[in-house]
This record gives structure tokens, sequence and C-alpha cells, in this order.
């Protein structure tokens, strides 16, 4: 008997899947960096990256040193390469990235001297990565700074340059955006190399680069959304993502079932009311778990092979659904919150599409809670 009335369902066949089409879509000679940064998007980070080795799959990206520790430690003596997206910003943290062998982001010239003053001090040479900006303003030498950063670069110390990377701020939706920010990078690059930085792979392109900007695929892409079998917004039509399989299926349990009759409402605020009598299904899985509150009478749940519609304010630990239609509905019954249960199918760019964000702002808020199995 299960403790959990909600879990999610992680098929790590479908990841291995999508990985494998994914490589097959860029090309063999270009490395697929696998971002499994925030738990691999809600799906376990040591899974999915376990699973992704098994396939050959040898470049992880993560955000921050915590994660990439804690992957070295779920996946033991295997061998992989780490990455993380933020740039350290102590020695300390230099240090232990270099004794945990990952590989860090240089985003400034004071990163610069930071990565070369540990790697002194270590006597080791340090592997790193180059970010550049070219419209996110976030992290990376502007292309101003890039002079001032030749003015200080050594060929001679002891860094070893993995790649040079930028990241693009609306590959999904505007590809003019997305020209500029790949000449400006072009451009960077060139400067680099006349100033005497070595010549290493590049890449800019993460799931919606792969899809909208086929020559932004350089050397490598970073990938998550596409991993996990989910289209970034608009893309859905796209011939990979076609191919491409939902990893995730995240399940309830119905704790209760009730008959309302017509006028009576459902739920905190009583913002849902019984326009006829109806089989209200209460599910044991609400906002704690990761459901979207704003998600109140929005969206629905498949259960039996149909949607059911979500009815009534989500609650912290509940929702619950009208199963009018679905009079065999009974305690005990598993409903589907996201992902395919017969002909019906909740899918998590609907569910972003309905609130008007990105699927991975649903997916890595999942499981506060909820277990995952295989
Ligand atoms: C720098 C960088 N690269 C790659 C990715 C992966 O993006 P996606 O999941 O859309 O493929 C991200 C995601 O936030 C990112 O910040």
């Amino acid at each position: 008997m299960p403790v959990y009335t909600n879990w999610l369902e992680v098929d790590v066949g479908a990841l291995q899947q999508n990985a494998q089409a994914i490589q097959s879509y860029i090309g063999a000679s270009r490395t697929l960096w696998a971002v499994v940064k925030a738990d691999a998007y809600g799906h376990g980070a040591a899974r999915v990256a376990g699973a992704l080795t098994q396939i050959g799959v040898a470049h992880f990206i993560v955000a921050s040193l915590g994660e990439a520790i804690e992957l070295r430690e779920a996946l033991g003596a295997q061998p992989f390469r780490v990455m993380t997206l933020y740039p350290p910003t102590t020695d300390a943290e230099w240090r232990t990235a270099a004794e945990y062998s990952v590989e860090c982001v240089v985003d400034s010239l004071e990163g610069y001297r930071q990565a070369c003053a540990v790697a002194r001090a270590l006597g080791r040479v340090l592997p790193v990565h180059l970010e550049l900006d070219t419209g996110m303003s976030r992290l990376g030498l502007t292309p101003a700074q890039v002079e001032p950063f030749l003015a200080e670069f050594r060929p001679d110390a002891p860094l070893a340059w993995q790649s040079v990377f930028t990241h693009f701020a609306c590959a999904d939706s505007d590809a003019e955006f997305t020209r500029e920010q790949l000449a400006q990078f072009r451009v960077a690059v060139e400067q680099l190399r006349r100033g005497g930085f070595p010549q290493t792979p590049l890449h800019a392109a993460a799931s919606a680069g792969v899809l909208s900007a086929p020559d932004s695929l350089l050397d490598a892409a970073r990938v998550g959304l596409l991993l996990y079998g989910i289209a970034p917004s608009g893309w859905e039509a796209h011939p990979l993502c076609v191919r491409l399989r939902p990893v995730l299926r995240w399940r309830a349990r119905v704790i209760a079932v009730r008959e309302i009759p017509k006028g009576q409402s459902v739920s905190y605020g009583a913002c849902w009311r019984a326009e006829r009598p109806t089989r209200v299904a209460t599910l044991g899985v609400g906002y704690a778990d990761g459901y979207p509150r704003d998600l109140t009478n929005r969206a629905a749940v498949a259960l039996h092979g149909a949607l059911a519609p979500q009815i009534g304010r989500v609650c912290m630990d509940m929702l619950m659904v009208d199963a009018t239609h679905l009079p065999q509905t009974q305690v005990g019954d598993v409903a589907t919150l996201i992902g395919a249960d017969g002909d019906a199918c909740v899918r998590v760019e609907t569910l972003a599409h309905l609130l008007n964000t990105t699927p991975h702002e649903i997916t890595t808020r999942l499981g506060q809670r909820a277990k995952r199995t295989g």
C-alpha cells in the first residue's frame, strides 16, 4: 500500500531515447551538454544523470557548486564532466571546485584573476569556461570588457580553457535578436583569437536555439527542456519535438468522492459553484506539492482515460476535480496531473501556457513532497 498520495513517475527509457534523438539531430560531432540543474528540472538529477551516462552522455551542467558536488557524490566513480553556470565568487569556491573536479565559468576579469591566483596557489591547472554576454545582461564579459580582459590574459596562466559560450535571451520568440546575439558572439570570439586566446569549442544554443537557430549549434548545445520531452513555448510542432517523449508523469490518488447538489460551492473562497448535481473527486495533491494555485478552475487532470476539469481553489494538500461524467470514479483511483492516461493527456506545455510562464517553472517546482518512482 503506497504511503504517498501523489508521486512522480520518471520514464528513464523515454529520457534516453530523447537524448539519442537530440544527439542525432545536432550531429555526432557536436557535444550534448545535458542540463540537469534544479534537480534535473524536477525529474531527479541523480537518476537522470545516471541514466544518461548509461547511453554515453558524459557532459552535465548544473547551476551551483552544491549541485555539482551532489552529482559527483551520487554518481560515484562514474567518469563524467560537470560544469556550473554560477561563476565562483570566492577563493574557497574555486578550491572546492578544484577538489571535486568541477569545471567553472569565468565571467569577468575579477573571476579570471581569482581563478589564476587559486590555480597557482594549488599548483594545479583548473578547467574553466569563458562566458560572453551578448544580450542577457546577467553573466559574462560584455563586448566592451573583452579588450581589458585580453590586456591581462596570459596564455601560460594555469587555466585549461574548455569552451567559450554565450546564452540567448529570445531564442524561442525573436529570430532577429538571436541573430544579433550570435553575430556579436562571433565578433567577440574573433577578437579573443586575435588577442592570443586559445581555440576552444564554442556553444550558444539551449533547447530553443537548437530548434530555432541551427547556425547557432557551433560545437555543442546545452540542452535541458528537450531532454525531458518538453517543447519550448511555441515550438510544440517542430519535427524534433514531435519525436520526443515526455519523461515525467505526475499522479495522485483519489482520496474522497462526493455528490453535491446544484448551487453548492467547492473549496476556499467558494469561487466555483455547481451548475448541476456534481460528482466531486478530491485528490491528495496540492500547491505544497508544486501544483500551481493559479491553475484554480483553469486546468484538467486525466482520470479513467478522460479529462476531468479542476474545480474550486487549489488547496495546500488537496485539489478537487469534476468527475460527473466518470461515474465509475472511486476512492483509490489514480489521476494524472501531468502526462498521459489512455487517450487523455495533460502536457506541461499546456499548463505553462495557461499560466503565461515557461514549462521550466512548472517542473522545477514539482516534488516538494512527491516521491519519484521509476
Ligand atoms: C546558460 C544556460 N544554458 C542552457 C540552459 C538550458 O535551457 P533549456 O532547458 O531551455 O534547454 C539554461 C537554462 O536555464 C541556461 O541558463
